[in-house]
């Protein structure tokens, strides 16, 4: 082999692309989309606003907003033979699996979409397409796993309103979206919008790179944020409070199964491949936290215990070592459930936070003419042998 290869497991120390979309500074904490901070983006603005903000590079004038908005509006349906596929599922698949397979199925409804010399308006399209149609697929995902009737879009609603409603409504009674739950959706949603080059964002300019549609591309990485390392750690944290809850809430007894190298278990929701630092969204999703389950009078234990875990662990040798902080997978799950939205759908609610951003990375990659990504390896295995019949093995 030419040259020489820098072997980089989990690429912790390789930069992959150049970019100009999220500034991430690990030690300090800061996380900013196209130059504004998060912070200001969840006091400002809304997530489809920061959608566009991500994909274009600005914030859209009002023209441009309202414009945004209409057009996404009349994309919010997706064809009936949707259903038909949905059908297909088993009732107990994981809706991230179903919404993967959807996403997928949109390269049917609209072949086009695999022009891979598409013009960047044909793009545009797609682009819209998915930011409208992911809700509606996701809360169809979900009615298919309760086996309830699944709801039509109704563009009298926000974005976010919709999908509440398309989530939750049910044919025999009156469905409002309460606000309080709509706007700390919007909030959780833009703060999950974008993080740079992280696995699942990775794997859509992965994929993109070899000139797959955005569809394809988009659907590789829900299931790259399917795992329980990644955004499937929503998931896990809930489940491992739930544990801790069942278990008397001790805590001391869970950070300590965290330590010991021969267990297994790992304090979901803590440590950050760039945060050494506490994870800025898990800083307001705390504070959030708080909030929504007062204004929604909702008593969740699991939430003494996190802040419990999370104050003895801040104390503790072992994570202050390793840098271990809350990152943004921490907190959500217990607003999630406040909220009434089932565990298995807490990874969709990530996805359709990151899907601006996966969006604006794969346009990126293909605006820069990236070439396809294909990595080197060391190889460690056997020196050339010859083939041995059977009979002599
Ligand atoms: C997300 O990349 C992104 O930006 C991701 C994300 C995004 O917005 O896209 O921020 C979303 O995925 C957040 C992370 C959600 N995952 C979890 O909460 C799962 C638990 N966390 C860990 O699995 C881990 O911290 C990772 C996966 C998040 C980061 O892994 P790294 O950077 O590869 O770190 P590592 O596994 O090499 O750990 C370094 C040390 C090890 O100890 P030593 O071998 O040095 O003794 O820290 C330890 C690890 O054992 N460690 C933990 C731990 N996380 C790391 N020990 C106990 N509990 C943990 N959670």
């Amino acid at each position: 082999q030419s040259g020489y290869i820098t072997l980089d497991y989990g690429f912790k120390n390789t930069g992959s692309t150049t970019s100009k979309i999220t500034f991430l500074n690990g030690e300090e904490g800061i996380l900013r989309y196209r130059g504004y901070s998060i912070e200001d983006l969840c006091d400002k603005s809304n997530f489809l606003e920061v959608a566009h903000l991500l994909i274009y590079g600005k914030l859209p004038t009002a023209e441009e907003y309202d414009q945004w908005i209409y057009d996404i509006k009349m994309h919010t349906m997706v064809h009936e033979d949707i259903k038909r596929i949905l059908e297909g599922f088993p009732s107990n698949a994981h809706p991230m699996g179903v919404l993967s397979s959807l996403i997928t199925s949109l390269t049917a409804f609209y072949p086009e979409s695999l022009d891979p010399n598409r013009s960047i308006d044909g793009v545009k399209l797609s682009i819209v397409r998915l930011l409208a149609k992911l809700p509606t697929m996701a809360a169809w995902a979900f009615k298919n796993e309760v086996g309830h009737p699944v709801n039509y879009p109704d563009n009298t609603l926000d974005y976010v309103s919709n999908f509440l409603k398309m989530m939750f409504a049910l044919p025999a009674e009156k469905y409002e979206v309460d606000p309080v739950i709509s706007n700390a959706l919007d909030t959780l949603l833009i703060l999950h919008a974008d993080h740079e080059q992280n696995c699942s964002t990775s794997t859509v300019r992965m994929v993109g790179s070899s000139h797959a549609s955005l569809y394809t591309s988009i659907s590789a990485g829900v299931n790259a944020l399917w795992g329980p390392l990644h955004g499937g750690a929503n998931q896990a944290v809930i489940e491992m409070l739930d544990n801790i809850k069942k278990d008397g809430g001790d805590v001391e007894k869970y950070i300590k199964k965290a330590k010991d190298k021969n267990d297994p278990f790992r304090l979901m929701g803590f440590g950050h491949r760039v945060y050494k630092n506490f994870d800025p969204r898990a800083k307001i999703i705390k504070k959030h936290a708080d909030e929504v389950l007062s204004k929604l009078g909702v008593e969740d234990p699991v939430l003494e215990i996190a802040k419990k875990l999370e104050e003895t662990a801040l104390k503790d040798e072992y994570f202050i070592e390793r840098k271990l902080f809350p990152n943004v997978d921490f907190y959500s799950g217990i607003i999630y459930r406040a909220m009434g939205i089932p565990t298995e759908m807490f990874t969709v609610m990530f996805a359709m936070g990151r899907l601006p951003g996966w969006i604006s990375q794969w346009l990126e990659m293909r605006e820069n003419n990236e070439p396809i990504g294909r990595p080197r390896q060391i190889y460690t295995g056997e020196n050339l042998r010859e083939y041995v019949e059977m009979s002599k093995r």
